[in-house]
């Protein structure tokens, strides 16, 4: 998008999440606080992306330094008004606009950020504010409006009358300005005395007074979260789940319980598959169709599962490939494992991947059957068709041969029919 820069700012001591690290870089989803905004500023079609850095700055700097965007150091965190100020002298244009938002709202998304700057452009307002109404209002700053509904300032909760406080419009902290505008009145921001900081929020006033169009466009409740504390964190880890399950269950997949499935961003599940209470599903995980996952089952990274799969309950399954049509229906573990199609694994099974120093693999071939409460001491293989007894360990490097029945501690050839021992 051309004569656009957007500002995020995120230099300040985040003192409310109680961290030693910067509260931009702890996660939300898949990505931190700070890359979600700049990644939904980039899917507006913003390119030209500065981040106003401070608290722990060399920190975020080498988070970022691959993400394409520019820094600026606020020397001393003298509020967001500061914080702007020292981007402005950065914004060499005189035509053009500039997007400004903060780096603890990462909840935004990219068609705000679009309709924002589109609402911006077409009302050729001199400020647009980014605002949303709440039915119960945080301590976030209020959009204080005359009897006709134009704006005249935002006040901050702090400083709010009692009659203010009441107004249900709340500054999000999203704002557009034309730049020729912002540069003439940034250096008009005054010290807030009770606070000793440089509110960006009094420009709406100053804009106002000096004759200047501010004008607002909404956004839901949901966006306009700021990331205050860990509390904040953690609802906003909730939507960002939220919105994973819905796009899952938009492309045809069964999630019986959502509020208590929890996916990752990047997992991929295919149509028809259903995936029931309490179950976990972290990233790089590709699901196929037809699959059963849950109730209370937890999914880890590197781990494929064919079509037709059934997982059941307590079962925890890491790098791993499930062949299709495999059951693993309770109580297992399976770690660094490759299961053919047509597997049944039995209630129980561990694959022991680890000897404390390095892991191992466990392959099972095609229609085996593992019985209930087997131990397979990677490196091991079970092979196709082969039978494993219930109660046996499978000790490393023993592997059981094509068709075998093996039973005991340690699992050793069973002369007996197999269907004795299933
Ligand atoms: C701010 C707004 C408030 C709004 C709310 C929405 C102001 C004065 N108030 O309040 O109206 O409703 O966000 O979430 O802006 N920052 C700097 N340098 C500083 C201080 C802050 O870069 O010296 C950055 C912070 O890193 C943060 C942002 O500015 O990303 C906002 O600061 P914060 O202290 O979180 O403001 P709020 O109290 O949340
Ligand atoms: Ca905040």
């Amino acid at each position: 998008m051309k004569n656009i820069t957007a500002v995020v700012l995120a230099a300040g001591l985040g003192t409310r999440m109680k961290s030693e690290m910067p509260k931009v870089l702890h996660k939300l989803g898949a990505m931190t606080i700070l890359g979600r905004t700049i990644h939904s500023l980039k899917e507006a079609g913003v390119t030209d992306i500065i981040v106003v850095i401070g608290h722990k700055a060399d920190l975020i700097e080498e988070t970022f330094k691959d993400d394409g965007v520019r820094f600026v150091r606020q020397t001393k965190l003298l509020g967001s008004g500061d914080a702007l100020a020292h981007a402005v002298d950065y914004l060499d244009k005189e035509k053009g606009s500039i997007l400004v938002t903060y780096g603890d709202t990462p909840l935004i998304l990219s068609e705000t950020y679009w309709k924002l700057l589109q609402a911006h452009n077409k009302t050729k307002a001199s400020c647009t504010l980014l605002t949303c109404h709440l039915s119960e209002t945080p301590p976030y700053g209020r959009i204080v409006r005359n009897k006709d509904g134009k704006i005249l300032k935002i006040v901050e909760d702090k400083d709010a009358t009692y009659e203010e406080k009441k107004i249900t419009e709340i500054n999000v902290g999203t704002y557009c300005f034309r730049n020729a505008h912002l540069k003439e009145h940034i250096k008009d921001i005054e010290i807030n005395k009770k606070k000793k900081e440089f509110y960006l929020t009094d420009i709406a006033d100053i804009f106002v007074q000096n004759g200047k169009k501010v004008v607002s466009e909404h956004c839901s409740g949901e966006e306009a979260i700021g990331i205050n504390t860990r509390a904040d964190l953690a609802v906003a880890n909730k939507i960002i789940n939220k919105r994973t399950l819905q796009k899952l269950m938009e492309s045809g997949v069964e999630i019986t319980d959502p509020d208590t499935t929890f996916i990752d961003e990047r997992v991929e599940i295919a149509k028809d598959t259903t995936i029931l209470p309490s179950t976990v599903i972290e990233k790089d995980v590709k699901i196929a169709s037809w699959c059963k996952i849950g109730p209370f089952a937890r999914i880890r990274p590197g781990t494929t599962i064919a079509a037709g799969v059934e997982i059941g309950n307590y079962v925890e399954i890491c790098r791993t490939e499930i062949g299709s049509g495999t059951k693993v229906k309770h109580h297992t573990y399976l770690g660094d494992t490759t299961v053919g199609r047509n597997v049944n694994i039995g209630a129980g099974t561990i694959t022991a991947n680890y000897d404390g120093k390095d892991k191992y693999k466990t392959i099972i071939e095609d229609d085996a059957f593992i019985g209930v409460g087997v131990t397979l001491i990677a490196p091991v293989k079970v092979g196709k068709g082969a039978t494993v007894g219930a109660g046996s360990v499978v000790t490393k490097n023993k592997d059981v041969p094509e068709g075998e029945t093996v039973i005991g501690v340690p699992a050793k050839p069973y002369k007996a029919k197999k269907e004795m021992i299933r």
